[in-house]
């Protein structure tokens, strides 16, 4: 992709807290900071348009639970057209460790994101969004 250089005018308390924000998140130079800020900027706006994006729903979870699998592979299966893969992982004897990547319609990874943390006996879940 074509880089483009532009001038930017920032006040100056506003160029600390970037050269702060840049060196806190281990960003090589202000360019790649405010590349990193404008997209994610950009990528919540999709979100909020219901657009076509993409993202990662992050499940931690007893797999001893009653009903839970079964509920999630339901729930999965329900939303098959937007879920592109899945990576289970074996935290320890009891903990799992789940990640499903998915793509589509805005509104419906939300709602399915909702609905899979939602699931009784999830311990912690989140939906991490991008966009293509
Ligand atoms: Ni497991």
């Amino acid at each position: 992709m074509t880089v483009v250089r532009f001038g930017v005018s920032l006040e100056k308390g506003l160029l600390d807290a970037l050269d702060k924000f840049a060196e806190e998140n281990h960003f090589k130079n202000r360019s790649q900071a405010l590349r990193h800020l404008i997209s994610n900027n950009l990528t919540e706006k999709k979100w909020e348009s219901n657009e076509i994006v993409a993202g990662a729903v992050s499940l931690v979870y007893d797999h001893h639970k009653r009903d839970l699998l079964s509920n999630l592979a339901d729930l999965q299966h329900d939303f098959h057209d937007v879920i592109l893969s899945n990576i289970h992982f074996h935290i320890d004897h009891d903990n799992c460790l789940e990640i499903i990547a998915i793509k589509g319609e805005s509104s419906r990874l939300k709602e399915l994101a909702n609905r899979l943390i939602g699931l009784k006996g999830i311990q912690q879940g989140k939906l991490t969004t991008s966009s293509i």
